[in-house]
């Protein structure tokens, strides 16, 4: 078992990363001194296959669980499903020395950190992700926090887990679409904080793709690490943390505009890192080898580096707006100066028009 601390001043807490680990949950919940009631708030097809396991330990170990089941989906991030989790709370008696523990993807996590950074003004919260995606970024850091009809994670909190447990094994059930969109924020700590991680995912592509365990226990583990890194220096996003959000500015206008659902969160995250890389190529920042190689990893994953259809510039820019690091109205962006270097930069409208037109469909 691997232990990565992220090792903040008011509260460090646990990263544990291995295969089997689920059986352990509630001895790791004693380790850390819980000794309340807990909620165990699952994702639908996780609680399928995993809740038997978890709740079999944290019954072992003592405790007494409510568990929730939260249907699979982004539409779960919302304030109805919010609402059922405090009424949940409230009717199983939960108080301010219980706990809320989070079993699924990136969903359940932001949803359930919120209903814990939320409850009685909050109430400890534990991390148990199941996708590669929230194993390698969205269980990491105290973000929590749901979407409204106007916008994603448009409500939430800061609100850090005081333990995240991860065991590996429960990515053999991951559609592999899902594999794959988690790989994309992979991708992106190589291209911001660390040229090694880039070539490992270059020289080890075919034993990612074959699920090759110790190569993905590294994998989590050093993604794991770098986003503590990241998070302990500038845990509110005053500075350095934006850093984490290269490729996300077009991502995210571009799950937006094509409709939530239409792209994976990390298939947008590929299309947009590759947007952002030829936009920090036109403002003179990366060599056009980089730019090509960073292309040439996305792609080989797998991963689109262009939109499937066309979308409109219009309604792109104007998503790009909203994103909440522009400021008044001026577009912002992390851009790379190289393989593991990005810093934020404004940016002129009409480079980011150029970057995101070259980034349409290829006509045929
Ligand atoms: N808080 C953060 O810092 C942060 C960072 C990145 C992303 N996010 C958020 O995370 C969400 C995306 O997370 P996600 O990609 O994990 O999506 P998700 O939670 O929707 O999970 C993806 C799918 O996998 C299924 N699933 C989960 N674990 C499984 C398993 N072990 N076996 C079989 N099926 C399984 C789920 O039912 C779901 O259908 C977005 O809402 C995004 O905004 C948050
Ligand atoms: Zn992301």
């Amino acid at each position: 078992m691997h232990r990565v601390t992220v090792a903040l001043p008011a509260l460090e807490y646990p990263i544990l990363i291995g295969a089997g680990l689920l059986p352990d949950l509630g001895q790791e919940l004693r380790a850390i001194g819980l000794t309340g009631r807990l909620a165990v708030v699952q994702d639908a097809a996780v609680a399928d296959r995993y809740g038997s396991a978890v709740l079999t330990s944290l019954g072992e170990a003592g405790y007494r669980a409510v568990s929730i089941t939260v249907p699979s989906g982004e539409e779960s991030k919302s304030l109805d499903q919010l609402g059922r989790l405090y009424d949940a709370f409230a009717g199983a008696g939960l108080d301010r020395g219980s706990a809320v523990v989070s079993m699924g993807g990136g969903v359940v996590g932001d949803l359930a950190g919120f209903a814990a950074a939320t409850y009685t003004r909050g109430i400890p919260f534990v991390q148990v992700p199941t996708t590669l995606l929230a194993q390698v970024d969205a269980s990491v850091g105290g973000k929590t926090g749901i979407d409204l009809p106007a916008g994603k994670n448009l409500v939430g909190a800061f609100h850090q887990p005081r333990l995240v447990l991860i065991d590996l094994d429960t990515l053999s059930t991951l559609p592999e679409r899902d594999y794959r969109a988690g790989l994309a924020e992979v991708i992106k700590y190589g291209i911001i904080a660390d040229p090694e991680l880039f070539g490992f995912l270059e020289q080890n592509r075919d034993a990612v793709l074959r699920h090759d365990s110790d190569v993905v226990e590294h994998l989590v583990v050093r993604s794991c690490q770098i986003k503590a890194e990241v998070v302990v220096e500038d845990e509110r996003e005053a500075g350095r943390r934006a850093i984490l959000n290269y490729g996300h500015t077009i991502g995210h206008a571009v799950e937006a505009t094509a409709g939530y659902g239409v792209y994976l969160h990390g298939e947008a995250v590929a299309i947009g890192m590759a947007a952002a890389g030829r936009l920090s190529s036109r403002a003179g920042w990366l060599s056009e080898e980089d730019r090509a190689r960073i292309e040439r990893l996305i792609a080989s994953y797998g991963l689109p580096v262009r939109l499937r259809e066309p979308l409109e510039p219009e309604a792109l820019v104007a998503a790009m707006r909203l994103d909440k690091k522009s400021r008044g109205g001026e577009l912002r962006f992390v851009l790379a100066r190289g393989i593991g270097q990005v810093e934020m930069t404004p940016v002129d409208e009409g480079l980011a028009r150029e970057a995101l037109a070259a980034g349409q469909p290829e006509l045929t």
